[in-house]
Protein backbone atom coordinates (compact mmCIF):
# COMPACT_ATOMS: atom_id res chain seq x y z
CA UNK A 1 0.00 0.00 0.00
CA UNK A 2 1.12 3.12 -0.90
CA UNK A 3 0.22 6.79 0.98
CA UNK A 4 0.32 9.60 -0.89
CA UNK A 5 0.74 13.13 0.68
CA UNK A 6 -1.29 16.22 0.52
CA UNK A 7 -4.77 16.89 -0.64
CA UNK A 8 -5.79 14.98 -4.21
CA UNK A 9 -9.09 16.80 -4.16
CA UNK A 10 -7.99 19.74 -6.57
CA UNK A 11 -6.73 17.00 -9.02
CA UNK A 12 -9.52 15.01 -8.96
CA UNK A 13 -11.72 17.95 -9.35
CA UNK A 14 -9.30 19.00 -13.00
CA UNK A 15 -9.28 15.53 -14.12
CA UNK A 16 -10.87 12.64 -11.66
CA UNK A 17 -10.46 9.65 -14.34
CA UNK A 18 -6.61 10.76 -15.63
CA UNK A 19 -5.58 11.19 -11.99
CA UNK A 20 -7.07 7.92 -10.79
CA UNK A 21 -5.24 5.81 -13.55
CA UNK A 22 -1.90 7.31 -13.10
CA UNK A 23 -2.25 6.46 -9.65
CA UNK A 24 -3.05 3.14 -10.32
CA UNK A 25 -0.11 2.86 -12.92
CA UNK A 26 2.64 5.11 -10.83
CA UNK A 27 2.12 3.42 -7.35
CA UNK A 28 0.56 -0.03 -7.58
CA UNK A 29 -2.79 -2.05 -6.43
CA UNK A 30 -3.22 -0.25 -3.43
CA UNK A 31 -3.13 3.86 -3.12
CA UNK A 32 -4.48 5.89 0.19
CA UNK A 33 -4.88 9.36 -0.24
CA UNK A 34 -6.64 12.38 0.79
CA UNK A 35 -9.54 14.04 -0.47
CA UNK A 36 -10.79 17.36 1.10
CA UNK A 37 -10.72 15.82 4.27
CA UNK A 38 -11.74 12.18 3.90
CA UNK A 39 -8.97 9.56 3.58
CA UNK A 40 -9.49 7.81 0.62
CA UNK A 41 -8.16 4.58 -1.19
CA UNK A 42 -8.09 3.38 -4.34
CA UNK A 43 -7.96 -0.44 -4.81
CA UNK A 44 -6.99 -1.75 -8.55
CA UNK A 45 -6.57 -5.64 -7.98
CA UNK A 46 -9.79 -7.60 -8.80
CA UNK A 47 -9.28 -9.78 -5.53
CA UNK A 48 -9.65 -6.31 -3.59
CA UNK A 49 -12.07 -4.69 -5.75
CA UNK A 50 -14.40 -8.32 -5.08
CA UNK A 51 -13.31 -7.89 -0.90
CA UNK A 52 -15.36 -4.43 -1.25
CA UNK A 53 -18.34 -4.97 -3.59
CA UNK A 54 -19.18 -8.22 -1.75
CA UNK A 55 -19.24 -6.81 2.07
CA UNK A 56 -22.13 -4.67 1.58
CA UNK A 57 -22.74 -4.42 5.41
CA UNK A 58 -18.92 -2.83 5.67
CA UNK A 59 -19.05 -0.43 2.52
CA UNK A 60 -21.53 1.13 1.95
CA UNK A 61 -23.25 3.63 -0.65
CA UNK A 62 -22.75 7.16 0.24
CA UNK A 63 -19.72 9.87 1.11
CA UNK A 64 -19.35 12.16 -1.61
CA UNK A 65 -21.97 10.75 -3.95
CA UNK A 66 -25.06 11.80 -1.31
CA UNK A 67 -25.01 14.76 -3.30
CA UNK A 68 -27.47 12.65 -5.42
CA UNK A 69 -29.69 12.35 -2.78
CA UNK A 70 -32.04 15.13 -3.69
CA UNK A 71 -32.64 13.27 -7.28
CA UNK A 72 -32.31 9.94 -6.35
CA UNK A 73 -33.98 10.11 -2.79
CA UNK A 74 -33.95 6.30 -1.08
CA UNK A 75 -33.66 5.03 -4.49
CA UNK A 76 -31.68 1.59 -4.73
CA UNK A 77 -28.86 3.28 -6.15
CA UNK A 78 -28.39 5.15 -2.89
CA UNK A 79 -29.96 3.08 -0.06
CA UNK A 80 -28.21 0.78 2.57
CA UNK A 81 -29.10 -1.92 5.05
CA UNK A 82 -32.47 -3.38 5.78
CA UNK A 83 -34.36 -0.83 3.52
CA UNK A 84 -32.36 -1.36 0.26
CA UNK A 85 -32.21 -4.83 0.92
CA UNK A 86 -36.36 -4.83 1.35
CA UNK A 87 -36.35 -2.17 -1.63
CA UNK A 88 -34.24 -5.02 -3.98
CA UNK A 89 -36.56 -7.83 -3.23
CA UNK A 90 -39.65 -5.92 -4.09
CA UNK A 91 -38.08 -4.67 -7.17
CA UNK A 92 -35.30 -7.22 -8.44
CA UNK A 93 -37.41 -9.93 -9.52
CA UNK A 94 -39.57 -7.58 -11.88
CA UNK A 95 -36.41 -7.11 -14.01
CA UNK A 96 -35.27 -10.66 -14.21
CA UNK A 97 -34.01 -12.73 -17.15
CA UNK A 98 -37.30 -14.38 -17.00
CA UNK A 99 -39.12 -10.86 -17.18
CA UNK A 100 -37.60 -10.00 -20.56
CA UNK A 101 -40.15 -11.94 -22.54
CA UNK A 102 -42.43 -9.10 -21.25
CA UNK A 103 -39.98 -6.51 -22.20
CA UNK A 104 -38.69 -7.02 -25.38
CA UNK A 105 -41.82 -5.99 -27.40
CA UNK A 106 -42.38 -2.59 -26.27
CA UNK A 107 -38.33 -2.30 -26.67
CA UNK A 108 -38.44 -3.35 -30.05
CA UNK A 109 -41.38 -1.09 -31.52
CA UNK A 110 -39.60 1.51 -29.49
CA UNK A 111 -36.33 1.21 -31.46
CA UNK A 112 -38.04 0.86 -35.13
CA UNK A 113 -39.65 3.93 -34.29
CA UNK A 114 -36.41 5.73 -33.76
CA UNK A 115 -34.45 4.09 -36.78
CA UNK A 116 -37.30 5.06 -39.09
CA UNK A 117 -36.67 8.35 -37.91
CA UNK A 118 -32.90 7.78 -38.74
CA UNK A 119 -33.82 6.66 -41.71
CA UNK A 120 -35.25 9.54 -42.78
CA UNK A 121 -32.76 11.29 -41.89
CA UNK A 122 -30.59 9.31 -43.92
CA UNK A 123 -32.55 9.68 -47.10
CA UNK A 124 -32.42 13.24 -46.53
CA UNK A 125 -28.58 13.57 -45.67
CA UNK A 126 -28.74 15.13 -42.49
CA UNK A 127 -25.86 14.51 -40.16
CA UNK A 128 -26.56 13.01 -37.10
CA UNK A 129 -25.63 13.86 -33.22
CA UNK A 130 -25.10 9.99 -32.44
CA UNK A 131 -24.42 10.35 -28.22
CA UNK A 132 -27.75 12.43 -28.63
CA UNK A 133 -30.07 9.89 -31.02
CA UNK A 134 -28.53 7.06 -28.15
CA UNK A 135 -29.50 8.86 -25.83
CA UNK A 136 -33.03 9.99 -26.76
CA UNK A 137 -33.81 6.46 -27.84
CA UNK A 138 -32.54 4.53 -24.52
CA UNK A 139 -34.82 7.35 -22.53
CA UNK A 140 -37.55 6.53 -24.39
CA UNK A 141 -37.24 2.81 -23.73
CA UNK A 142 -36.58 2.66 -20.05
CA UNK A 143 -39.46 5.72 -19.57
CA UNK A 144 -41.81 3.35 -21.93
CA UNK A 145 -41.10 -0.24 -19.62
CA UNK A 146 -41.75 1.83 -16.78
CA UNK A 147 -44.75 3.85 -17.53
CA UNK A 148 -45.81 2.39 -20.92
CA UNK A 149 -46.82 5.19 -23.48
CA UNK A 150 -48.67 7.45 -20.63
CA UNK A 151 -45.29 9.65 -20.34
CA UNK A 152 -44.74 10.15 -24.25
CA UNK A 153 -45.69 13.45 -24.13
CA UNK A 154 -43.32 13.99 -21.27
CA UNK A 155 -40.13 12.70 -22.53
CA UNK A 156 -38.34 15.98 -23.80
CA UNK A 157 -39.64 17.54 -20.06
CA UNK A 158 -37.60 14.45 -18.99
CA UNK A 159 -34.87 14.16 -20.68
CA UNK A 160 -33.86 18.21 -20.45
CA UNK A 161 -34.48 17.96 -16.37
CA UNK A 162 -31.95 15.00 -16.20
CA UNK A 163 -29.78 16.73 -18.83
CA UNK A 164 -29.47 19.75 -16.23
CA UNK A 165 -29.35 17.72 -12.87
CA UNK A 166 -26.59 15.86 -14.31
CA UNK A 167 -24.40 18.39 -14.84
CA UNK A 168 -24.77 20.27 -11.90
CA UNK A 169 -24.58 16.76 -9.76
CA UNK A 170 -21.19 15.81 -11.90
CA UNK A 171 -19.43 19.01 -11.37
CA UNK A 172 -20.11 19.07 -7.06
CA UNK A 173 -19.36 15.31 -6.72
CA UNK A 174 -15.35 16.63 -7.21
CA UNK A 175 -15.84 20.26 -5.89
CA UNK A 176 -13.95 22.52 -4.47
CA UNK A 177 -15.64 25.53 -4.20
CA UNK A 178 -18.99 26.50 -2.22
CA UNK A 179 -22.09 25.94 -4.25
CA UNK A 180 -23.32 28.92 -6.34
CA UNK A 181 -26.98 29.84 -5.78
CA UNK A 182 -27.61 30.20 -9.07
CA UNK A 183 -26.61 26.89 -10.29
CA UNK A 184 -28.02 25.12 -7.31
CA UNK A 185 -31.79 26.89 -7.79
CA UNK A 186 -31.67 25.62 -11.43
CA UNK A 187 -30.38 21.70 -10.41
CA UNK A 188 -33.71 22.52 -7.72
CA UNK A 189 -35.58 23.27 -11.11
CA UNK A 190 -35.02 20.69 -12.44
CA UNK A 191 -35.76 18.15 -9.72
CA UNK A 192 -38.82 19.73 -9.32
CA UNK A 193 -39.72 19.42 -13.16
CA UNK A 194 -39.21 15.87 -12.81
CA UNK A 195 -41.05 15.46 -9.76
CA UNK A 196 -43.96 17.20 -11.38
CA UNK A 197 -43.76 14.33 -14.45
CA UNK A 198 -43.01 11.20 -12.37
CA UNK A 199 -45.06 12.32 -8.86
CA UNK A 200 -48.14 13.13 -11.72
CA UNK A 201 -47.85 9.52 -13.54
CA UNK A 202 -48.02 7.96 -10.28
CA UNK A 203 -50.86 9.50 -8.92
CA UNK A 204 -52.70 9.48 -11.49
CA UNK A 205 -52.40 5.78 -12.41
CA UNK A 206 -53.21 4.95 -8.63
CA UNK A 207 -56.51 7.70 -8.58
CA UNK A 208 -57.32 5.34 -11.70
CA UNK A 209 -57.18 1.90 -10.49
CA UNK A 210 -55.85 0.90 -14.12
CA UNK A 211 -53.54 -2.17 -14.52
CA UNK A 212 -51.26 -2.03 -17.14
CA UNK A 213 -48.74 -4.49 -18.26
CA UNK A 214 -45.61 -1.92 -17.19
CA UNK A 215 -42.91 -1.51 -14.63
CA UNK A 216 -45.20 0.85 -12.70
CA UNK A 217 -47.58 -1.48 -12.40
CA UNK A 218 -45.28 -4.13 -10.81
CA UNK A 219 -44.10 -1.40 -8.27
CA UNK A 220 -47.71 0.01 -7.32
CA UNK A 221 -48.51 -3.46 -5.99
CA UNK A 222 -45.16 -4.62 -4.62
CA UNK A 223 -45.48 -5.59 -1.43
CA UNK A 224 -42.93 -6.47 1.68
CA UNK A 225 -42.58 -9.26 3.62
CA UNK A 226 -45.16 -7.87 5.92
CA UNK A 227 -47.65 -7.15 2.91
CA UNK A 228 -46.05 -3.04 2.87
CA UNK A 229 -46.86 -1.75 -0.32
CA UNK A 230 -44.42 1.15 -1.56
CA UNK A 231 -45.88 4.95 -0.65
CA UNK A 232 -45.75 7.49 -3.29
CA UNK A 233 -42.45 9.36 -2.42
CA UNK A 234 -40.78 5.93 -2.48
CA UNK A 235 -42.61 5.07 -5.94
CA UNK A 236 -40.94 8.50 -6.98
CA UNK A 237 -37.30 7.61 -5.93
CA UNK A 238 -37.35 3.87 -7.16
CA UNK A 239 -38.62 5.41 -10.59
CA UNK A 240 -36.34 8.07 -10.54
CA UNK A 241 -33.69 6.00 -9.98
CA UNK A 242 -34.39 3.44 -12.86
CA UNK A 243 -35.22 6.20 -15.18
CA UNK A 244 -31.64 7.66 -14.34
CA UNK A 245 -29.48 4.42 -13.94
CA UNK A 246 -31.52 2.88 -17.13
CA UNK A 247 -31.04 5.23 -19.67
CA UNK A 248 -27.83 7.25 -19.47
CA UNK A 249 -25.30 3.87 -18.95
CA UNK A 250 -26.90 2.01 -22.08
CA UNK A 251 -27.21 5.14 -24.28
CA UNK A 252 -23.12 5.64 -23.90
CA UNK A 253 -22.42 1.95 -24.25
CA UNK A 254 -24.24 2.48 -27.57
CA UNK A 255 -22.25 5.65 -28.46
CA UNK A 256 -18.91 3.73 -27.42
CA UNK A 257 -19.93 1.03 -29.48
CA UNK A 258 -20.51 2.69 -32.89
CA UNK A 259 -17.09 4.69 -32.31
CA UNK A 260 -15.12 1.58 -31.67
CA UNK A 261 -17.24 0.02 -34.63
CA UNK A 262 -16.30 2.89 -37.07
CA UNK A 263 -12.72 1.84 -36.64
CA UNK A 264 -13.58 -1.71 -37.92
CA UNK A 265 -15.78 -1.93 -41.48
CA UNK A 266 -15.30 -5.29 -41.34
CA UNK A 267 -17.10 -5.91 -37.98
CA UNK A 268 -19.82 -3.23 -39.13
CA UNK A 269 -20.94 -5.85 -41.50
CA UNK A 270 -20.91 -8.95 -39.92
CA UNK A 271 -22.68 -7.22 -37.55
CA UNK A 272 -24.96 -6.50 -40.05
CA UNK A 273 -24.89 -9.95 -41.56
CA UNK A 274 -25.87 -11.22 -38.58
CA UNK A 275 -29.37 -8.72 -37.55
CA UNK A 276 -30.43 -9.40 -41.19
CA UNK A 277 -30.22 -12.62 -40.57
CA UNK A 278 -32.37 -12.65 -37.13
CA UNK A 279 -34.96 -10.64 -38.26
CA UNK A 280 -33.69 -7.04 -37.14
CA UNK A 281 -35.41 -4.87 -40.18
CA UNK A 282 -38.55 -5.37 -39.01
CA UNK A 283 -37.25 -6.41 -34.98
CA UNK A 284 -36.48 -9.57 -33.80
CA UNK A 285 -38.48 -11.48 -31.35
CA UNK A 286 -36.96 -12.80 -27.61
CA UNK A 287 -35.83 -16.16 -29.49
CA UNK A 288 -33.97 -14.16 -32.26
CA UNK A 289 -32.77 -11.15 -29.98
CA UNK A 290 -30.68 -13.89 -27.80
CA UNK A 291 -29.08 -15.33 -30.59
CA UNK A 292 -27.05 -11.81 -31.70
CA UNK A 293 -24.13 -13.24 -30.59
CA UNK A 294 -21.59 -10.58 -32.33
CA UNK A 295 -24.39 -7.91 -30.96
CA UNK A 296 -23.54 -8.97 -27.60
CA UNK A 297 -19.93 -9.27 -28.05
CA UNK A 298 -19.53 -5.68 -29.03
CA UNK A 299 -21.54 -4.62 -26.70
CA UNK A 300 -19.56 -6.22 -23.70
CA UNK A 301 -16.56 -5.05 -25.20
CA UNK A 302 -17.43 -1.44 -25.66
CA UNK A 303 -18.26 -1.64 -22.25
CA UNK A 304 -14.70 -3.27 -21.06
CA UNK A 305 -12.75 -0.04 -22.58
CA UNK A 306 -15.40 2.59 -21.91
CA UNK A 307 -17.67 1.24 -18.68
CA UNK A 308 -20.59 3.74 -18.27
CA UNK A 309 -20.46 3.20 -14.77
CA UNK A 310 -16.22 4.33 -14.38
CA UNK A 311 -16.25 4.42 -10.81
CA UNK A 312 -17.61 2.18 -7.42
CA UNK A 313 -17.20 4.41 -4.44
CA UNK A 314 -18.11 3.04 -1.15
CA UNK A 315 -17.59 4.13 2.77
CA UNK A 316 -16.47 1.79 5.17
CA UNK A 317 -18.92 1.49 8.47
CA UNK A 318 -16.33 -0.02 10.54
CA UNK A 319 -12.41 -0.82 10.26
CA UNK A 320 -11.09 -3.62 8.99
CA UNK A 321 -8.47 -5.67 6.92
CA UNK A 322 -8.06 -7.69 3.63
CA UNK A 323 -4.74 -9.15 1.95
CA UNK A 324 -2.19 -6.07 3.71
CA UNK A 325 -4.66 -3.03 3.27
CA UNK A 326 -5.95 -1.52 6.63
CA UNK A 327 -9.03 0.20 6.28
CA UNK A 328 -10.97 2.83 9.35
CA UNK A 329 -14.24 3.80 9.86
CA UNK A 330 -15.08 6.47 7.33
CA UNK A 331 -12.48 6.02 4.85
CA UNK A 332 -13.56 5.78 1.27
CA UNK A 333 -12.81 2.55 -0.94
CA UNK A 334 -12.94 3.44 -4.81
CA UNK A 335 -12.84 0.77 -7.40
CA UNK A 336 -12.84 1.30 -11.15
CA UNK A 337 -13.81 -0.48 -14.01
CA UNK A 338 -11.91 1.51 -16.06
CA UNK A 339 -8.64 0.73 -14.34
CA UNK A 340 -9.88 -3.00 -14.09
CA UNK A 341 -11.03 -3.43 -17.47
CA UNK A 342 -7.75 -2.63 -19.16
CA UNK A 343 -5.14 -3.75 -16.89
CA UNK A 344 -2.07 -5.51 -18.21
CA UNK A 345 -2.01 -8.97 -16.83
CA UNK A 346 -6.00 -9.13 -16.77
CA UNK A 347 -6.06 -8.93 -20.67
CA UNK A 348 -4.18 -9.48 -23.81
CA UNK A 349 -3.56 -6.72 -25.96
CA UNK A 350 -6.21 -4.46 -23.13
CA UNK A 351 -6.44 -1.13 -25.55
CA UNK A 352 -7.32 -3.38 -28.52
CA UNK A 353 -11.68 -3.52 -29.48
CA UNK A 354 -11.66 -7.22 -29.65
CA UNK A 355 -15.19 -8.31 -29.37
CA UNK A 356 -14.25 -11.95 -29.97
CA UNK A 357 -12.37 -12.04 -26.64
CA UNK A 358 -16.21 -12.65 -25.09
CA UNK A 359 -17.02 -15.63 -27.49
CA UNK A 360 -17.81 -18.98 -25.97
CA UNK A 361 -14.60 -19.66 -24.95
CA UNK A 362 -13.81 -16.56 -22.69
CA UNK A 363 -12.08 -16.91 -19.86
CA UNK A 364 -11.27 -14.09 -17.09
CA UNK A 365 -8.48 -13.96 -15.70
CA UNK A 366 -10.47 -13.23 -12.59
CA UNK A 367 -14.46 -12.77 -11.37
CA UNK A 368 -14.05 -8.95 -10.84
CA UNK A 369 -11.50 -8.37 -13.56
CA UNK A 370 -15.12 -7.27 -15.61
CA UNK A 371 -17.28 -5.53 -14.00
CA UNK A 372 -19.23 -3.00 -15.99
CA UNK A 373 -22.50 -3.57 -13.92
CA UNK A 374 -20.66 -4.00 -10.44
CA UNK A 375 -20.59 -6.96 -8.43
CA UNK A 376 -21.89 -8.71 -5.38
CA UNK A 377 -24.94 -8.23 -3.62
CA UNK A 378 -25.50 -4.82 -5.29
CA UNK A 379 -24.88 -5.77 -9.24
CA UNK A 380 -26.85 -3.98 -11.44
CA UNK A 381 -30.51 -4.65 -10.79
CA UNK A 382 -30.66 -3.71 -14.53
CA UNK A 383 -28.31 -6.16 -16.37
CA UNK A 384 -30.46 -8.57 -18.27
CA UNK A 385 -32.52 -5.53 -19.49
CA UNK A 386 -29.93 -3.14 -20.58
CA UNK A 387 -27.38 -6.27 -22.24
CA UNK A 388 -30.57 -7.14 -24.19
CA UNK A 389 -31.45 -4.04 -25.07
CA UNK A 390 -28.50 -2.97 -26.49
CA UNK A 391 -27.92 -6.53 -28.28
CA UNK A 392 -31.43 -5.33 -29.88
CA UNK A 393 -30.43 -1.48 -30.46
CA UNK A 394 -27.07 -2.08 -32.47
CA UNK A 395 -28.77 -4.70 -34.42
CA UNK A 396 -31.83 -2.99 -35.56
CA UNK A 397 -29.60 0.00 -36.27
CA UNK A 398 -26.90 -2.24 -37.91
CA UNK A 399 -30.01 -3.73 -40.18
CA UNK A 400 -30.92 -0.51 -42.13
CA UNK A 401 -28.03 2.10 -41.53
CA UNK A 402 -24.70 2.53 -42.44
CA UNK A 403 -23.13 5.08 -39.71
CA UNK A 404 -20.36 6.49 -41.13
CA UNK A 405 -18.13 8.61 -38.43
CA UNK A 406 -17.34 12.20 -39.10
CA UNK A 407 -14.57 12.62 -36.82
CA UNK A 408 -10.65 11.69 -36.99
CA UNK A 409 -8.53 10.75 -34.12
CA UNK A 410 -9.39 9.64 -30.82
CA UNK A 411 -12.56 10.36 -29.18
CA UNK A 412 -11.63 11.07 -25.45
CA UNK A 413 -14.31 10.07 -22.47
CA UNK A 414 -15.61 12.45 -20.72
CA UNK A 415 -16.56 10.71 -16.59
CA UNK A 416 -19.01 12.52 -15.83
CA UNK A 417 -21.90 10.54 -13.67
CA UNK A 418 -21.44 8.22 -16.41
CA UNK A 419 -18.49 7.93 -18.83
CA UNK A 420 -19.41 9.91 -22.00
CA UNK A 421 -17.97 10.94 -25.14
CA UNK A 422 -16.08 14.66 -24.48
CA UNK A 423 -17.13 15.87 -27.47
CA UNK A 424 -20.56 14.87 -29.70
CA UNK A 425 -20.02 11.98 -31.95
CA UNK A 426 -21.29 13.32 -35.31
CA UNK A 427 -22.17 10.50 -38.02
CA UNK A 428 -23.13 10.41 -41.37
CA UNK A 429 -26.00 7.39 -42.25
CA UNK A 430 -26.72 6.09 -44.81
CA UNK A 431 -29.42 4.10 -45.73
CA UNK A 432 -28.71 -0.14 -46.21
CA UNK A 433 -30.79 -1.31 -49.24
C1 LIG B 1 -25.19 -0.55 -19.97
C2 LIG B 1 -26.09 -0.30 -19.06
C3 LIG B 1 -25.85 -0.30 -17.57
C4 LIG B 1 -24.68 -0.28 -16.87
C5 LIG B 1 -23.26 -0.26 -17.41
C6 LIG B 1 -25.02 -0.27 -15.47
C7 LIG B 1 -24.09 -0.29 -14.44
C8 LIG B 1 -24.42 -0.38 -13.11
C9 LIG B 1 -23.46 -0.53 -12.04
C10 LIG B 1 -21.95 -0.58 -12.21
C11 LIG B 1 -24.15 -0.60 -10.88
C12 LIG B 1 -23.55 -0.80 -9.49
C13 LIG B 1 -23.21 0.53 -8.85
C14 LIG B 1 -22.42 0.34 -7.56
O1 LIG B 1 -22.15 -0.78 -7.16
O2 LIG B 1 -22.09 1.37 -6.95
C15 LIG B 1 -25.54 -0.47 -11.20
C16 LIG B 1 -26.56 -0.48 -10.28
C17 LIG B 1 -27.85 -0.26 -10.60
N1 LIG B 1 -28.40 -0.19 -11.87
FE1 LIG B 1 -27.42 -0.37 -13.59
N2 LIG B 1 -26.38 -0.27 -15.34
C18 LIG B 1 -26.92 -0.29 -16.60
C19 LIG B 1 -28.26 -0.34 -16.92
C20 LIG B 1 -29.28 -0.30 -16.01
C21 LIG B 1 -30.68 -0.36 -16.33
C22 LIG B 1 -31.25 -0.56 -17.73
C23 LIG B 1 -31.36 -0.21 -15.15
C24 LIG B 1 -32.84 -0.20 -14.90
C25 LIG B 1 -33.77 -0.40 -15.76
C26 LIG B 1 -30.38 -0.07 -14.09
C27 LIG B 1 -30.66 0.12 -12.76
C28 LIG B 1 -29.74 0.03 -11.75
C29 LIG B 1 -30.09 0.13 -10.33
C30 LIG B 1 -31.48 0.39 -9.76
C31 LIG B 1 -28.91 -0.06 -9.61
C32 LIG B 1 -28.74 -0.10 -8.10
C33 LIG B 1 -28.81 -1.56 -7.66
C34 LIG B 1 -28.63 -1.79 -6.18
O3 LIG B 1 -27.77 -1.16 -5.54
O4 LIG B 1 -29.36 -2.66 -5.67
N3 LIG B 1 -29.13 -0.13 -14.65
N4 LIG B 1 -25.67 -0.35 -12.56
Amino acid sequence: MIDLDGDWLPELSKDPLGTLVRMGEEHGDVVRFTLGDQRTILVSHPEHAQQVLTRPKTFIKGGRWSVMKPMLGEGLLMSNGERWLRDRRMIGPSLSRHQMARLVASMVQTTREEVDALVLAAREEQDVDLSAAMTRLTLKVVVRALFGDAIDAHIEAVDQAFARANSWLARRIWATDEENPARRARFDTAIQDLDDVVLGLIEARRASGERRDDLLDVLLHAKDADGVGLSSQELRDHAITLLLAGHETTANALTWSWYLLGQRPEMIDRLADEARAHGCIEGPDLTQSRQLDFAGRVFRESMRLYPPIWLLPRLATEPTHFDGVDVDSGDVLLVCPFILHRKAGLWDAPDQFDPDRFGPAADLAHPFAYIPFGGGARTCVGRHFSLLEGRVILAMLAARLEILPLHDGELKPLPLLTLRPRHRVRVRLRERL
